[in-house]
């Protein structure tokens, strides 16, 4: 596409094809009521989740990904051997090791490309989007598949209302390349991380610092452990922060926004956030109600689901921010590159 010798890092990179799939099965909110100490009512107010999917028993994070990737290789009209590196971010790998993205190379046969995993918790899809940007304007990399993938419902305690009712199962998919276009592409990312917030939002146990046993299984250390709203009370002003911020640094306002595209934690969080932006809330893409958190998922399949609806136009300037455990969060700001 480039005569040699080409300057790389100038060269403009961006998304050029889209995917996502969730699980068939749905979740809706009157399950939980069935069973635990919580009602439909309350989950929809408090969170805006009317349901969301479940993974088979026999479906792991590789599977879920593997949908959402064919979808957006099929976009991109290219076959597997085409890609030179596979990145997944998930919390919910397959398992510690190998990386679920070498599982992924395997179903997909695309042996060209190095593959690795990264997590950021909730912000790994915005962290790795920055990773395979670095990548291209590096010259080292030219066209890398990135999966935001989880299945939260393999490290959720369902005897726990706090967090059982918020999470679920997904997997959204991009293809991230060099453009010809100059103006299109990702123009800037500012990432940002607090590791004081780790004690707010962690998986206990099955690490080294406290290695699986009997123990911690029956004490329930292999699922999640939130406090909530101590959560909350860091994510949106984070979000809105570090919007405006990037908005800022680029000469750009919230009303030049075309989409805002918001990890999707709880809709009150996307409220709040939006109001401290000035940004009106009919601007910021929610798909939360029918799918929950799905963690490493919600943007990309924000992004499929957007572009499906033609809310995503060439050109369009669309704001990326997320927030999740580490603490760890951040925004893009990009101008869509697929017509
Ligand atoms: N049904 C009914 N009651 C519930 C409940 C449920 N599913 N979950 C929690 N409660 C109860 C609590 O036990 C608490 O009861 P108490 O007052 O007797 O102790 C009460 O509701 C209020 O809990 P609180 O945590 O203050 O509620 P909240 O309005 O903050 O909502 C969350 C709870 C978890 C929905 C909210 O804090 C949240 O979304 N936090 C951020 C989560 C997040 O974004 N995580 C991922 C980051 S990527």
């Amino acid at each position: 596409m480039f005569n040699n010798p080409v300057d790389f890092s100038k060269v403009a990179v961006g998304i050029t094809a889209v995917g996502s799939y969730f699980p068939t099965e749905v979740v809706a909110n009157d399950y939980f009521s069935g069973y635990l100490d919580t009602s439909e009512a309350w989950i929809l107010e408090r969170t805006g989740i009317r349901e969301r999917r479940r993974a088979s028993p026999e479906q792991a994070s590789s599977d879920l990904a593997f949908e959402a990737a064919r979808g957006a290789l099929a976009m991109r009209g290219i076959v597997p051997a085409e890609l030179d590196c596979i990145i997944v971010a998930t919390v919910t790998p397959d398992m510690l090791f190998p990386a679920t993205a070498c599982l992924l190379q395997k179903r997909l046969e695309a042996f060209g490309a190095f593959c690795f995993d990264l997590n950021a918790a909730c912000s790994g899809f915005l962290y790795a989007l920055h990773v395979a940007v670095s990548l291209i304007r590096s010259g080292a990399q030219h066209r890398i598949l990135l999966v935001g993938v989880d299945t939260m419902s393999s490290i959720l305690d369902y005897q726990d209302r706090s967090t059982c009712v918020l999470f679920g199962d997904g997997a959204g998919a991009v293809v991230v390349e060099a453009l010809e276009n100059p103006e299109l592409g990702v123009l800037d990312t500012l990432l940002r991380s607090d590791g004081r917030g780790g004690e707010y939002l962690f998986l206990p146990a099955g690490g080294s610092r406290k290695p699986a046993s009997p123990e911690t299984v029956q004490e329930g250390e292999h699922y999640i452990r939130q406090f909530g709203k101590q959560v909350f009370r860091h994510a949106y002003p984070e979000m809105a922060k570090v919007s405006l911020e990037v908005l800022e640094r680029n000469g750009l306002t919230v009303a030049e926004l075309d989409l805002f595209v918001p990890h999707q934690a709880n809709l009150r969080i996307i409220e709040a956030c939006a109001r401290e932006m000035g940004l009106p809330l009919t601007k910021a893409f929610v798909n939360i109600d029918r799918y929950g958190n799905t963690t490493n998922a919600t943007i990309p399949s924000c992004l499929h689901e957007a572009y499906r609806e033609g809310r995503l136009h060439r050109g369009s300037l669309v704001q990326l921010t997320t927030f999740g455990a580490g603490f760890a969060w951040g925004s893009t700001l990009l101008r869509w590159a697929i017509e």
